[in-house]
């Protein structure tokens, strides 16, 4: 029984995804559907060919956009969790086309290899998350500002993920570091491995036509993004190829003042209570008062990174009591408001 359990993935239904997803990432409702949606056809699809009856349905590739911060590496990292597949993060800046000096993009499957302790077949049913998927784009066209004559390579990744996204045999090297020889290659089949890109397409607003400000750059100066449209990203410099290969493309927004009292507080993993528990261990007791997360959101959100600015702030505003750290053994540190803005010092 246990060995059918670890090679036919169990089926979990969409609501039964999205529900342990809301544990773990606040807000970004249709992006929590919308992902609970693509890894269930993942679950359904790699769970037909573990049994012999492939399905002919094509994958569900995701394609996440929004600005920093708003949670796209989290949600694919939890998802991975949640649906205990391999999973693999690559930088899509960190590759090349075939030829070039860097990382081929065979690498991020070997990647994913690695991850699944050399298990060919739970590779073939994993998740890589393809992040800064924006600074791939092609640059021979300039912005209408002029601004991006930046880039040769960028088209060229593009193509080479083509081959990947749509499904094909690649022999990926096992042995990550370049120095390869012949015996340090195995074929696996990209089918059924399901890819989740994510960008911020930041500076989007330079692309798009006059009359339309886009995206999440200073043009924008309103919280709520309008529509980002196939035509904005084709401008931006995505390829159609590429845009076809994933099919479901979902815009996150900003996360609000409310939103990231919780995304400090309420998730188990939540960046306060790794605080908590970092003291805890030097027997130094965090308590907070009300004001005191409040009073880290208000410092948050002026630096307009979303959660990323809220791990900057609190490591600013605990660095003494963390420095002192064991040397407060037994004592009780008290975080609300004063004390957050006494020991605040921005950089
Ligand atoms: N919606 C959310 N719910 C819960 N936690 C979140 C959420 N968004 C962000 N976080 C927290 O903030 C951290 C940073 O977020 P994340 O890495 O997902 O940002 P991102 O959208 O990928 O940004 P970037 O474009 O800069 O990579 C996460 O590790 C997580 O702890
Ligand atoms: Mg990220």
């Amino acid at each position: 029984m246990s060995t059918i359990a670890r090679d036919i993935p169990r089926l979990v239904t969409p609501a039964e995804i999205k529900c342990e997803l809301d544990r773990w990432v606040i807000g970004q409702e249709k992006a929590k559907k919308a992902i609970a949606i693509a890894a269930y056809s993942h679950l359904k699809r790699t769970r037909a060919r573990a049994m012999g009856t492939p399905l002919p349905i094509r994958k569900s590739n995701v394609l996440l956009i929004g600005p920093t911060g708003c949670g796209k590496t989290h949600i694919a990292r939890t998802l991975a969790k949640l649906l205990e597949v391999p999973f693999a993060i690559a930088d899509a800046t960190e590759y090349t086309e075939a030829g070039y000096y860097g990382k081929d993009v065979e690498v991020m499957i070997g990647e994913l290899l690695l991850s699944s302790e050399l298990d060919t077949a739970r590779t073939e049913r994993g998740i890589i998350f393809v992040d800064e998927v924006d600074k791939i784009a092609r640059r021979s066209h300039g912005a209408n500002t002029g601004a991006g004559s930046r880039d040769i390579g960028g088209e060229g990744v593009q193509q080479s993920l083509l081959k990947l996204l749509e499904g094909r045999q690649v022999f990926v090297p096992t042995n990550v570091s370049q120095h390869w020889s012949k015996h340090d290659f195995v074929p696996v089949d990209t089918t059924d491995i399901l890819f989740i890109c994510a960008g911020t397409f930041s500076d989007l607003h330079l692309y798009a036509s006059a009359t339309r400000p886009l995206g999440f750059g200073p043009a924008s100066s309103t919280r709520k993004s309008p529509e980002i449209t196939e035509k904005d990203l084709l401008r931006y410099g995505m390829l159609a190829e590429f845009l076809g290969r994933l099919p479901v493309r979902v815009q996150m927004g900003a996360l609000n003042t409310g939103e990231l009292l919780d995304v400090l507080t309420k998730p188990p993993d939540s960046i306060l209570k790794e605080y908590v528990e970092l003291l805890r261990l030097d027997g130094v007791t965090l308590r907070c008062d009300p004001s005191g997360p409040q009073a880290i959101v208000d410092l948050a959100m002026r630096r307009e990174t979303g959660a990323r600015g809220m791990r900057a702030v609190l490591e600013d505003v605990l660095q003494e009591t963390l420095f002192a750290g064991p040397a407060l053994a037994g004592q009780t540190v008290v975080m609300d408001q004063e004390f957050v803005e006494s020991q605040f010092k921005p950089s």
